[in-house]
């Protein structure tokens, strides 16, 4: 078996609560041999601002290039909120996805059949929902150039959305690979009524699916239509394509299918690289209580050990301790609707009670 190495960045609020149920569940895997995986810790985010200035600093950077890949928990603080963007933790995450190319941004948002009731939508509206959204994450609106600001007495703040044909194209041919080894529709989502970056996107896709991918089945919605279909009919959708921002609100808007955004993971990828982390927040409303949902987390392991490690045995082995789990009642507090829940690290020993049973 070749040895791993990973790299963990717990980061802010909840994200050393969360990484620490992550590492007791990749120390089982070690325990029992069906993985040799050795860690390695840096700081990103406000704890990188506090410890070295920068929220993405050399130290982590050299680590991150030389791992295997990256388990990440969250960043963000209310501390260092109103710091210039340079020194705001969102930027250490943001400049670990454009260091390392991970354009693809892999969302999966699939419904625990135990968690019916715990989301704010009619149970036969997501009843089986398993839908993938791709999210182009280095581009768009989030990176453009120009931006700033102008000063004056009537202050302004611009960002530029660009996207080119080879930043659309690379990031679609991932979806519509993914989709052959799922339903083969893709809904590729974009603002092409008003926006020049979205009608650039469009065509890019159109002629890609053209050339490549006939035999695939392809939609193009708008974004705002594509927010409201997402509530009205989610299963209509299979894998969802979109660009940066627009990824980043509606698959917070999908994890509500779910019953709570501390249930959804997330891979971000390169051609050769992997950073697993939850779609949520650091959560600073409730870091250090121990009430929050590791299971986000503990999935974004299951990715890992599918995508990076080439180990689905055991992403399995994880999904299946995690359905029992919920099948046998225990929620943590989002995803309760009844009165009692579980504690954070109750909710990780519940998760390795169900893998000891299979390992
Ligand atoms: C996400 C987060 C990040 C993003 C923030 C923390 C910069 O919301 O991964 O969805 O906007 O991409
Ligand atoms: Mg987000």
């Amino acid at each position: 078996m070749t040895k791993k190495n990973i790299l963990l960045l717990p980061g802010d609020g909840v994200g050393p609560e969360i990484m620490a149920e992550a590492i007791k569940v990749i120390d089982i895997f070690n325990e029992v041999n069906l993985c040799d995986v050795s860690y390695d810790y840096a700081d990103i985010g406000g704890v990188a601002i506090d410890n070295y200035g920068n929220p993405y600093p050399d130290e982590t950077s050299i680590k991150a290039r030389k791992a295997d890949c990256i388990l990440l928990g969250a960043v963000g603080t209310k501390k260092h909120e109103n710091n210039d963007n340079k020194l705001k933790p969102e930027s250490g995450l943001l400049a670990l996805r454009k260091s390392l190319d991970l354009y693809i941004n892999v969302r999966p948002v699939f419904l625990f059949e135990a968690l019916l009731e715990s989301s704010t939508i009619k149970p036969e509206i997501i009843k089986n929902l398993d839908i993938v959204i791709i999210r182009e994450l280095i581009g768009g609106v989030y990176f453009g150039e120009p931006r700033g600001f102008k000063d004056g007495t009537n202050r302004a703040g611009f960002n530029t959305m660009i996207y080119s044909e080879k930043e659309v194209s690379r990031i679609s041919k991932y979806a519509f690979n993914l989709s052959k080894k799922r339903l083969s529709r893709v809904t590729s989502v974009d603002k092409a009524n008003v926006l020049e970056a979205s009608q650039v996107w469009r065509e890019t896709v159109s002629k890609l699916h053209a050339a490549d991918y006939p035999e695939i089945e392809l939609d193009h919605m708008y974004v705002d239509n594509a927010a409201m279909q997402l509530i009205k009919n989610p299963k209509q959708f299979d894998v969802l394509l979109t660009e940066n921002l627009f990824g980043d609100i509606l698959s917070d808007e999908a994890s509500m299918l779910t019953g709570s955004i501390g249930m959804l993971p997330s891979a971000s990828l390169s051609d050769i690289n992997g950073v697993y982390e939850p779609i949520h927040g650091s959560a600073p409303d409730i870091a250090g209580q121990g009430i929050v949902n590791p299971i986000a987390m503990i999935l974004s392991v299951a990715m890992m050990f599918e995508y990076s490690l080439n180990n689905i045995g055991i992403s399995n082995i994880i999904k299946t301790a995690i359905e029992n789990v919920l099948r046998n009642g225990i929620f943590t507090k989002d995803i309760s609707h009844k009165k009692d829940f579980v504690s954070t690290s109750a909710m990780g020993d519940a998760i390795i009670k169900e893998i000891k049973k299979d390992v």
